[in-house]
């Protein structure tokens, strides 16, 4: 950054904005990102209050959280199914509301990534049924779109903490990559074909959308986003090269999106038109069969008509996994820029890590919001550092992929070789000890609204007594 960021005007940043009704206070996302945090029954761990309380507390305005199960239909089970927070039943509701007041009382607004399972990227490993897609065609991997920054030296090394001790061959060697790959079972079944997901599998979750999109607002959830990138189950109805389809889920661009469009409709419908309902899906697949930002630029055109409330932008799958995962500082920006000018709704940016980077995206209009991934597993308080210009300190993500991505496949909890202290948030205690907040004025007000008193009457503490609970 140009003279460490001395006359940089970070007013771009710091401006409010709004979705649906809701105010946001500055325009950094946390990207949604699995962080193998999750207790093994699915509930919200005290990592995980603790680890996004620290990017709460850190300044981070919106906190969209990993990818959260809707359905336990056996056809959405099949994400290495131990790891993903579940919003499938109202028994998660204690925990996962707790975990919202947590992330609420340090700031910050948080939304839930909502997840219909990971379609042929899924694993049948570990008890899962078989894996499904939009047609019945496997992923696979592309050469030239490998995941990169690490090189083939960390590769061997994340196969080790997969648990594989034998030879990794080079990529370069194909064949025997694919290979090598396919015999770590719960590697996402790459080169296994999938079976075509019937009608009455999309209905049952299209309908489990709907309730767990209920089910996060009930929880205090700010808002909920659609997830359909990545090459999931979503994404592979969207392309021509995995939806070979016959019915009115494939063919031309209206049934390949027509999912996706009933997903953001049964989520509307659950929790009614002044709650944020937002939609992520991939800014480009750049694969043949694939679609440019030009049609993404239309995804979003439709989502927005369907009464998505903003875009969140990612890019590839994990057949691209260097779009999924950018080696490069603003790689979907001009990307992100085509799908902004289609659309009135907001349009999240992801992958800008420098400060002088997200103020030009924001200012030059390419996109009204960024989102940062592995950066803000990196340094919680990006945003913090920046407020108080204190740029060299920003603990910058090198996109190595070496504590969060690889440990991550390996199954194992994200780290970061850049900050000792990410992953291990739950025992330092400025994000265990929150500042203790009433519950909601909202909720009285609603109560209110519904029973005609007066919420100051029926407030159970004094004035005092509540300015003492609310001290740390
Ligand atoms: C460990 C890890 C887990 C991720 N999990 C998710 C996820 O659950 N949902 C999602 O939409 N994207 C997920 N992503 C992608 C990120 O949201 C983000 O788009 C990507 O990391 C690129 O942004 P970055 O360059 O700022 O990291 C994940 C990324 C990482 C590194």
């Amino acid at each position: 950054m140009a003279e460490n960021g001395k006359n940089l005007d970070i007013s771009p940043i710091l401006e409010p904005m709004t979705i649906n009704r809701l105010e946001i206070k500055n325009r950094i996302a946390m990207a949604p990102m699995n962080c193998n945090y999750t207790d093994p029954e699915h509930y919200m761990s005290r990592q995980q209050m603790a680890y996004y309380g620290a990017r709460a507390k850190g300044g981070t305005g919106l906190i969209i959280t990993e990818a959260q199960a809707v359905s336990e239909h056996p056809v959405a089970d099949t994400y290495r199914k131990y790891n993903n927070p579940y919003l499938t039943s109202y028994k998660y509701l204690p925990t996962q509301s707790n975990f919202v007041e947590h992330v609420h009382s340090f700031g910050a607004k948080i939304f839930a990534q909502l997840f219909t399972g990971p379609g042929r990227q899924g694993s049948n490993d570990l008890g899962a049924a078989d894996i499904v897609s939009a047609s019945p065609i496997p992923w696979e991997q592309f050469p030239d779109k490998m995941i990169n920054g690490a090189g083939y030296k960390h590769l061997k090394a994340a196969a080790r903490l997969a648990g594989y001790h034998g030879e990794v061959p080079h990529p370069s060697e194909y064949e025997a990559f694919i290979k090598f790959i396919q015999g770590i079972p719960y590697l996402h079944a790459c080169g296994a074909t999938p079976r075509e997901i019937t009608k009455q599998e999309i209905r049952a979750l299209v309908k489990d959308m709907g309730k767990g999109a209920r089910i996060a607002k009930m929880a205090g959830y700010d808002g909920i986003e659609v997830h359909a990138c990545h090459g999931y189950l979503v994404h592979t109805f969207l392309l021509e090269r995995s939806n070979e389809r016959k019915d009115e889920y494939g063919g031309g661009f209206e049934n390949r999106i027509r999912f996706m469009l009933e997903l953001i409709r049964s989520a509307r419908k659950a929790v009614g038109p002044d709650y944020p309902v937002g939609v992520r899906f991939s800014a480009s697949d750049d694969l043949p069969g694939g679609y440019a930002p030009d049609v993404a630029a239309k995804i979003a055109k439709r989502c927005a008509e369907e009464g998505a409330d903003y875009i969140s932008l990612s890019d590839g799958s994990y057949e691209a996994m260097s779009d999924f995962l950018p080696n490069q500082e603003g790689q979907v920006v001009d990307k992100a820029a085509i799908v902004k000018a289609a659309v009135k709704i907001p349009v999240i940016c992801p992958s800008v890590h420098d400060p002088q980077n997200v103020v030009d995206v924001l200012r030059n209009n390419k996109a009204d919001m960024v989102q940062q991934g592995r950066q803000q597993i990196c340094d919680p308080d990006w945003v913090n550092k920046v407020i108080n210009r204190q740029f060299d300190d920003i603990i910058k993500c090198t996109r190595c992929n070496r504590g969060c991505i690889f440990r991550f496949i390996a199954m194992l909890p994200v780290r970061c070789i850049r900050n000792p202290r990410t992953g291990q948030e739950e025992f330092i205690e400025e994000y265990m000890k929150r500042p203790i907040l009433p519950i909601k004025q909202k909720v009285w007000q609603e109560a209110h609204d519904l029973t005609e008193e007066n919420p100051s009457e029926i407030w159970e503490y004094t004035e005092q007594e509540f300015k003492e609970a609310v001290e740390l």
